[in-house]
């Protein structure tokens, strides 16, 4: 393990702290954050490769050695305050706004809760794990995978919907130059919602979700349900429209229906 001072951009944090945290290998960079109790809010963790990756709905996250940007943020939270749904909907705008620097912006678009994607495909997972602790307070451990040069066979057989910037855009992409666009941006994302509240955010996460309005499938762990997505609600769930009716989910698996 060693500090890492991200040396090819001047960056001025508000609510993240520098200097990061580096781990050649790890088995993962939030079930760290989780065990450790004695990081101040705002530390984060970076790894080149972890040994357990985690995924969201108890899934594994697997990147060959260096070709993922994998690290995981730590907030001491007053959930009475700071509600804790806001998090991952947080993370997605600030990862899809600092990636809108290094890629075409209009390719980006986000999908329900927190996938961001790259001309359709998903380039990035983001898993929110949170602990309360005493009274209000909470720690949260804010995890992000960047599929960065991956080639298009890693993802062909097992994951066709993902994809990695190399294997989109055809160019080859520094972790720690990538690393220092999205903690810029997600730390100004935290400021947001600290000066003013969540609904910046979400007005920001519905401006770049292109499938409201869309047909969608829901798959809610027992059944699929067809109909348009709504909207999103005020505490983050997804409100799907089926004819008169609507109905809202708060943990679910969307596909999005192309029309033919
Ligand atoms: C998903 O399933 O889409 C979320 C994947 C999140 C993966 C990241 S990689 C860094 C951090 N550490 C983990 O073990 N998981 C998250």
């Amino acid at each position: 393990m060693s500090t890492f001072r991200l040396s090819q951009l001047p960056i001025s944090t508000g609510v993240l702290k520098l200097p990061i945290i580096h781990f050649e290998e790890i088995d993962s960079t939030n079930a760290y954050l989780l065990s450790r109790h004695s990081h101040p809010s705002g530390t984060i963790v970076w790894a080149d490769f972890q040994s357990a990756g985690r995924g969201r709905l108890g899934r594994s996250w697997m990147a060959p050695p260096g070709e993922a940007l994998l690290f995981s943020i730590y907030l001491k939270i007053h959930h009475s305050e700071t509600p804790l749904f806001i998090y991952p909907f947080l993370t997605a705008v600030g990862v899809l706004e600092g990636l809108q620097n290094i890629v075409t912006p209009n390719w980006l678009a986000l999908k329900w809760p927190n996938d961001v994607l790259l001309k359709n495909l998903k380039v990035c997972g983001i898993l929110v794990q949170s602990k309360t602790s005493s009274g209000n307070n909470a720690d949260v451990i804010i995890g992000i995978g960047i599929n960065l040069n991956q080639n298009s066979d890693f993802f062909m057989n097992n994951l066709p919907f993902a994809g990695s910037l190399f294997s989109i855009t055809g160019k080859k992409y520094e972790s720690e130059n990538v690393l220092a666009k999205l903690i810029y941006s997600i730390d100004q994302n935290l400021v947001v919602l600290n000066d003013s509240g969540t609904d910046p955010i979400l007005e920001k996460w519905r401006k770049y979700c292109p499938y409201i309005g869309q047909k969608i499938k829901v798959n809610d762990g027992r059944n699929i349900h067809s109909g348009v997505f709504n909207n999103i609600s005020e505490d983050g769930g997804l409100i799907l429209q089926t004819g008169r009716t609507k109905r809202t989910f708060h943990a679910a698996e969307v596909t999005i229906v192309r029309e033919k």
